[in-house]
């Protein structure tokens, strides 16, 4: 299968290239650094900053010039950062924003809208914080909830249509997107790891047909019987995970 994946530099996009390509998929990955083993075997790099309009134009260039059209479009990378309560600047909730939504959906659009072939699968990248608010990173919580609705709407959009719209949703991963991970070490007990993640990713999402998966199974039980539970709790129960 011929996968395109956002966010490959580390984290979870680095993992998920390791396992598609290791698993015998041709993987193009974007981002802005240049991860170790580019180029290498079946995974092609691109250098892309997802929130770039001509960035983003650029890369879609050279995979429309090489004829590579994905099967599967893994809309993964993101953002998050941290500041202070005493602030609320404008431009890292702007970047948070351009990469988490627009960085996904230019993808779908580019796929979706007049390429020779469409893709059979859109599989984005959710979390608990699409349900719950990020009071440290409002724009964030914001982002995942923004663009698990577009994945619903495309989803009924495209219902009559081969191609299936799905996401992911994530409880705490080992990597340095979380304010706590940025540091490093190894992922303490109850929070995954980015290798375990891009197996699931890899062996359960890719092959199946539902719109949602949750990763861990926990995270599935919170997101379902857990609605009711007010925000102020949720964030005081999480945010030992976090920071
Ligand atoms: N880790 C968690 O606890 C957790 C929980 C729930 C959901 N998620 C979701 O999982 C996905 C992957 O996150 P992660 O934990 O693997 O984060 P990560 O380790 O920080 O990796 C983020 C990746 O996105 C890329 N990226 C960021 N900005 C970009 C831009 N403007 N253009 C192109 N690439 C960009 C980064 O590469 P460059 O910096 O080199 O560009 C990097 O490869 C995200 O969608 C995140 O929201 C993570």
């Amino acid at each position: 299968m011929k996968c395109m994946v956002t966010g490959v530099s580390r984290g979870i996009g680095g993992a998920l290239a390791t396992e598609l390509v290791r698993r015998g998929h041709t993987v193009w990955g974007l981002s802005r650094t240049v991860p170790v083993g580019a180029q290498e075997g079946q995974f092609r790099h691109v250098v892309c900053d997802v929130a770039e309009g001509e960035s983003r134009d650029d890369a879609a260039e050279q995979m429309d010039a090489a004829g590579f059209v994905p099967d599967a479009v893994f809309l993964n990378a993101a953002i998050e950062y941290e500041e202070s309560h005493a602030s609320l600047e404008w431009h890292p909730m702007q970047a948070v924003w351009r990469t988490n939504v627009e960085g996904a959906l230019y993808w779908v659009s580019h796929w979706m809208d007049g390429a020779p072939r469409r893709p059979v699968q859109f599989i984005a990248m959710s979390s608990l914080f699409a349900q719950w608010p990020d009071p440290d990173c409002p724009a964030y919580a914001a982002s995942k909830a923004a663009l698990s609705m577009a994945m619903r709407a495309l989803r009924l959009r495209y219902s009559h249509d081969p191609v299936a719209f799905k996401e992911v949703c994530l409880g705490p991963v080992h990597t340095s997107i979380n304010p706590r991970f940025a540091g490093g070490g190894a992922a303490p007990r109850g929070v995954a790891t980015p290798q375990e993640v891009a197996r699931f990713l890899a062996k359960t999402v890719l092959p199946s047909h539902r719109f949602r998966y949750y990763y861990p199974w926990t995270v599935g039980a919170v997101a379902r019987f857990g609605a009711w539970m007010p925000d102020w709790w949720f964030e005081r129960v999480t945010r030992p995970l976090r920071r």
